[in-house]
Order: structure tokens, then sequence, then C-alpha cells
């Protein structure tokens, strides 16, 4: 049994919370960079949304629910887009995957980056042209890449040999000849504010730069009669804000890209980095902004080109999370309040909501930060240091590790938990049989629910005895 001694954590009141987090001057202040566009605590105390106040979106919704500022949505969009002009643009669906999302996205001009037939379905329910869809992943069923195939999507993005084979395989017995994109391990991990640039990664996708087996499967691919090799795709991790990451990446790929070009007959068009840019989830986090990012981007690319010899290929991205994350706020009811002492005569308020692991899971799987405000009034209490927890039958199911909170946060209060767009329905679960909770769009101070809250009727549906 690991028995915790007593020792930091248990310690006096500064050294129960991490450095990055200072004691607040004004406990209901919001962080401009943490909310979405149109989320602002109005004089009477309440935090709204496009004019809504939280109140009213409870009352009509209930709680949990997840709440998209669809304008601040679109508006990110658009900002990635308009910065990288020239390029293409996939929203990364498996952050999050709903008909209404993914068309808004294209209606802003970006493409969408599926990996399953599942989040493929529903691009397709959304009525978006095969064409305009990206699709990867390590391990696509022979089914999945014949419908992706028959569809004609515009870019399948090859992670094995095997999948090499299936593709020319369904393409020669189709007749239809698909733009195949080589998934490149180039050797660089990246996460948060620090990457590793090594020869060799140790993951499961893509084809090693380094054992020369990316340029073996692009000319495998180019050799073969049955695909286009439309270029090479990469993706070296999750919430980056180091874009020498991209740029060590970048330049590895733009010189297996002009060797390739010496080589094969039909030239390649695209260079696609991935997604994993950064997103803020408390104070620590500022990313620059996306026209900071392309320009280094398309700098790199550029120099490494002219270097080469050769014509800048045309730039890909499939950002995820930077785009719909920081768009929503999970809202949450208060259900129980208590002071859990810690010795030296330190205590953390440990403030049970609504919800927990099965709506975010991400603090239980990845240890990730997140902050939150009481939401339905201002308080002139004094800040305490609070843990938000959810209603599950497990220590580990936090939703918000650290925070202050007004230190008389009470039932019934209504909590915000801001940037929980990615990553937190599209990896919700059932854990304890509770319901996944409804996402709530807003948009011209319109408020429609775009994914319905399922109920306990929904899944005894499937308990088919
Ligand atoms: N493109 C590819 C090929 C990817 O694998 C991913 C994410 C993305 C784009 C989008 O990355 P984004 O811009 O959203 O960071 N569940 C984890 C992240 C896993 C992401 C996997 N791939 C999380 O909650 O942080």
């Amino acid at each position: 049994m690991h028995i915790h001694e007593a020792g930091a954590m248990h310690g006096d009141f500064a050294s129960l919370r991490p450095g990055w987090l200072g004691v607040p001057d004004d406990v209901n202040a919001l962080l401009p960079r943490l909310w979405a566009n149109n989320v602002a605590r109005s004089d009477d105390g309440v935090v709204r949304l496009g004019g809504l106040s939280v109140a009213d979106l409870a009352e009509e919704f209930g709680t949990p629910a997840y709440v998209l500022d669809e304008d601040d949505f679109r508006a990110r969009c658009r900002a990635w887009a308009e910065a990288f002009d020239g390029a293409d643009v996939f929203y990364a669906a498996k952050a999050f995957c709903s008909k209404a999302v993914l068309r808004a996205a294209v209606e802003e001009g970006l493409n969408v980056d599926v990996c399953t037939a599942g989040e493929l379905a529903v691009a397709l329910a959304a009525g978006i042209e095969p064409y305009r869809l990206g699709y990867h992943g390590n391990n696509k069923s022979p089914a999945e890449l014949r419908q992706a195939i028959e569809l004609r999507v515009g870019r399948i993005v090859a992670d094995s040999y095997t999948e090499i084979e299936r593709i020319a395989s369904i393409g020669a017995e189709l007749g239809i000849r698909p733009h195949v994109m080589v998934r490149v391990n180039v050797g660089v991990e990246a996460h948060t504010h620090e990457y590793i640039a090594t020869a060799h990664e140790d993951q499961k996708f893509g084809f090693s730069l380094a054992d020369g087996d990316a340029y073996e499967a692009a000319g495998r691919v180019a050799a073969s009669e049955h695909m286009y090799l439309a270029g090479l795709h990469s993706h070296i991790g999750s919430q980056i804000f180091d874009t020498s990451a991209f740029e060590v990446s970048a330049a590895r790929l733009v010189r297996l890209f002009a060797r390739l070009q010496e080589e094969i007959d039909e030239p390649m068009a695209d260079l696609d980095l991935g997604g994993g840019f950064g997103m803020p989830y408390t104070s620590q986090d500022d990313p620059q902004p996306p026209v900071d990012i392309a320009a280094s981007l398309g700098k790199i690319v550029q120099t490494e080109c002219a270097a080469a010899g050769i014509g800048a290929p045309r730039l890909s991205i499939e950002p995820g999370r930077t785009l719909i994350g920081p768009a929503v706020f999970t809202l949450y009811e208060v259900g129980t309040v208590k002071p859990v002492k810690l010795s030296a005569g330190a205590s953390r308020l440990y403030v049970s909501v609504d919800g927990g692991m099965s709506d975010n899971i991400r603090p239980a799987l990845y240890d990730a930060s997140y902050s939150a405000t009481v939401a339905s009034r201002s308080s002139e209490a004094a800040p305490a240091l609070a843990r938000v927890v959810g209603k599950h039958c497990e220590a580990g199911d936090i939703v918000v590790k650290d925070e202050f909170l007004p230190a008389d946060v009470a039932p019934g209060d209504l909590l915000a938990v801001p940037g929980t767009g990615a990553y937190c329905r599209s990896m919700g679960s059932n854990y304890n049989h509770v319901p996944r909770p409804p996402v709530v769009a807003v948009r011209g101070g319109q408020a429609r629910v775009i994914l319905a809250r399922e109920t306990v009727d929904d899944l005894l549906r499937l308990d088919v005895g």
C-alpha cells in the first residue's frame, strides 16, 4: 500500500497550490483568453454568453451542459484560414465532432479531417462534400478504406505498408485512383512547452524518416498505377506552444519532399504539418496568434525549399483543439461543498459538481489543468483554495485540480469551466451510467441544442439482457 507521508502536499496553504496559481485579487474576474469571445460577467454578477445568462441556460437545458459560443468558433476558423491563406486548414474532427460544428467549419472555409467511419458518417450527414475530407488513422479497416475510395475523399493518409497494399488493391478493383499522402514519423515529439527532436520516435504512427521507410513508402505509392502520391503528412504532438518543434519537423519533411520530387515522375503537391497547436486552459498558457505561427512556418518551409532548389509545396495543417477548445465552457451545478482539513491548519475546499470524469476525462488521463468560476453570481467572499470534483465513484474524478473560488461557494451555485470544447465530449464516457451532457450552441444571442442530452433510457436501450 502506498502511504502518503505528511509533507509538502500537506503543509501550509502556499504549498497546497501549484506555483503558477496566484491568489486572485478579484475572485470574480474572468481571464479573457480562457473564455470564448462573447462570454462576460455582467454588472449583476452573472456570467453571460451573447447576452444569455448561465442561469437561463441552465434552466432551459439543464446541467451539466457544454455551452458553445458558435460565433467564437467561427471567428477562430476564419482567423486560422486567413492566417494560413494559400494553405489548407483541416478542422480535426476528433476534437469535437457534430454535424453543426463540422458544417460551421466548412462554411468558414475549412476542410475536415476524419479518422474513422464514425467521424466520416457525421461529416457526410452534415452534407460535407467528400473532396473536402482528409482521412487518416493508423488502422483503417479494408471496409473504411473502400468507403473512402468509393466516395473519392480528398486525401487518404497511408500509415503502413499494409494500408498501401490495401489502398492499391481496392483502387484497382474499383478502377479509382485515390490521392494518397504518406504519414511520416519525423522524429519530433512535442508536448506543451517542450519537444524532443531525435532520429527515432517510438510510437505507432507513420513511416520512420530516419530508417528510410518514409522514402520507401512514398516511392511505392508514386510507382503504383492505382494511387497518386499527393504529398507527405506529419503530426508531432498535442498542446504545442513552441513553434520551433514545427520548424524542425517542417525542415525534415521538406528535405524528404525535395529528394522525392527529383526522383518521381508525377510531382507531389502537398505538405501537411498536422495539428497540435496549443490553447489556453489556465493562466499558465499564452499561445501565439495564428498569424505569427503561419509566418514562422511559412518562412521555414520557404527557406528549406530554396536551399533544396524546389518550389514551395502547398501547405496544410489540422488544428482541432485551438479552434473548438476555447469556444466551449461546461456548465455544472454545485451539489456539495466540503472543506477537507490537511495538516498545519490548511484545508482544501472540495466542491462536487453534477458531472465529472465522464464529461471530461482529461484531468484523470493527462493530469490536465483547468480553471473554473462561480458563474451564477459574483461574491464578496475571500478566495479559498478549491478542488472541483465530479460525482463518480473514483478519487481521481477531478474536474479542476487547483483553483481559487469564493469561500462562500455553495450547493446550487452554477460553476463554469472554460476551455472544454476539445476532447471532452468527444472522449466522454458513461462511467457509472452517467449520461453524457448536451451541447448547446449560442449564435447571435440565440441558443439551440446541437447534440442532445443522453438519457438513462438511451443507455438501457443498449442493455438487451
Ligand atoms: N491531426 C492528427 C493527425 C492528429 O493525430 C491530431 C490529434 C490532430 C490533427 C489534432 O490535434 P489538436 O490540434 O487537436 O491538438 N486526446 C488528446 C489529444 C490526442 C490528439 C490526437 N491527435 C487530448 O485530449 O489532449
